[in-house]
């Protein structure tokens, strides 16, 4: 079964002569556990694509649909928590909470989340395997890059999303680091059968994903194979938007 798709998307920022056409006409599937790179120059649509698939941002035009649900029908308030319970995000600049310690940066996801509880202990068993347990009551401004990134990994795991979303994670980490890291982010993936997005800049790192997704101006030029084999019988297939 195909986790993600999407058919036709479509993202114009701005009004008149501002406008920028990010995105221009993305299909895409994504089967269940596939650790996918997103590849492609400065400019080119990757965090735009990233922001779309994740609901922080929506298309133009086109359809997204994850786990066969289209998240164009979801009101605001349904979104965030199908966000919420399904969807976890990396960000390149970690993006934790200052004045929470590392467990609290962790829980967070699932405070906001009133019908569900603390599992303490799937909490400790991500921070002992991602190596930051001993660090747990410690502020971010007390850890170093690799391990504020190992946090808001812990974080982007806890609800045990079903799509993990990564913008360029180990953009800002030492060679040796980026290797932990990516290792992390591929265990998981395989343990709790995973589908990770990830957009890097590192070709090596890329080279070690089940597919790269290439992308330029707005577009998939590579790295599509599984939807090109389907896509003669979508051709013309305006309706389906
Ligand atoms: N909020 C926004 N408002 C207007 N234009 C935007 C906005 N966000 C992105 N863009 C434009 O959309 C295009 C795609 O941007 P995007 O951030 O997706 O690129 P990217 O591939 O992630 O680049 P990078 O590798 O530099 O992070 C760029 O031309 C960018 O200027
Ligand atoms: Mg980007």
């Amino acid at each position: 079964m195909n986790l993600l798709e999407l058919y036709h998307v479509e993202k114009v920022y701005g009004e008149k002569e501002n406008q920028v056409r990010a995105l221009k006409g993305i299909n895409m599937q994504v089967k269940e556990g596939e650790f996918i790179a997103i590849v492609g120059t400065s400019g080119s649509g990757k965090s735009t694509l990233l922001n779309l698939i994740g609901g922080l941002d929506t298309p133009t035009r086109g359809k997204i649909l994850i786990k066969g649900k289209e998240t164009d029908a979801l009101t605001r308030k349904e979104l965030t928590i199908f966000r919420r319970r399904n969807i976890g995000f990396v960000f390149q600049n970690y993006s934790l909470m200052p004045v929470l310690n590392v467990y609290e940066n962790v829980a967070l996801p699932i405070s906001f989340d009133r019908g569900r509880h603390h599992n303490r202990k799937y909490i400790e068993e991500l921070l002992r395997e991602l190596g930051i347990w001993e660090k747990r009551t410690k502020y971010p401004h007390e850890l170093s890059g690799g391990q504020q990134q190992r946090v808001s990994i812990a974080r982007a795991l806890v609800n045990k999303p079903a799509i993990v979303l990564a913008d360029e994670p180990t953009g800002n980490l030492d060679s040796a680091t980026t290797v932990e890291v990516i290792g992390l982010l591929k265990a998981s993936c395989r343990k709790y059968k995973q589908t990770i997005l990830m957009v890097t800049h590192n070709e090596a790192i890329a080279q070690t994903c089940d597919r790269i997704i290439h992308i330029e101006d707005g577009k998939i030029v590579s790295g599509n194979q599984i939807f090109d084999v389907g896509s003669a019988s979508l051709k013309g297939g305006d309706d389906l938007c």
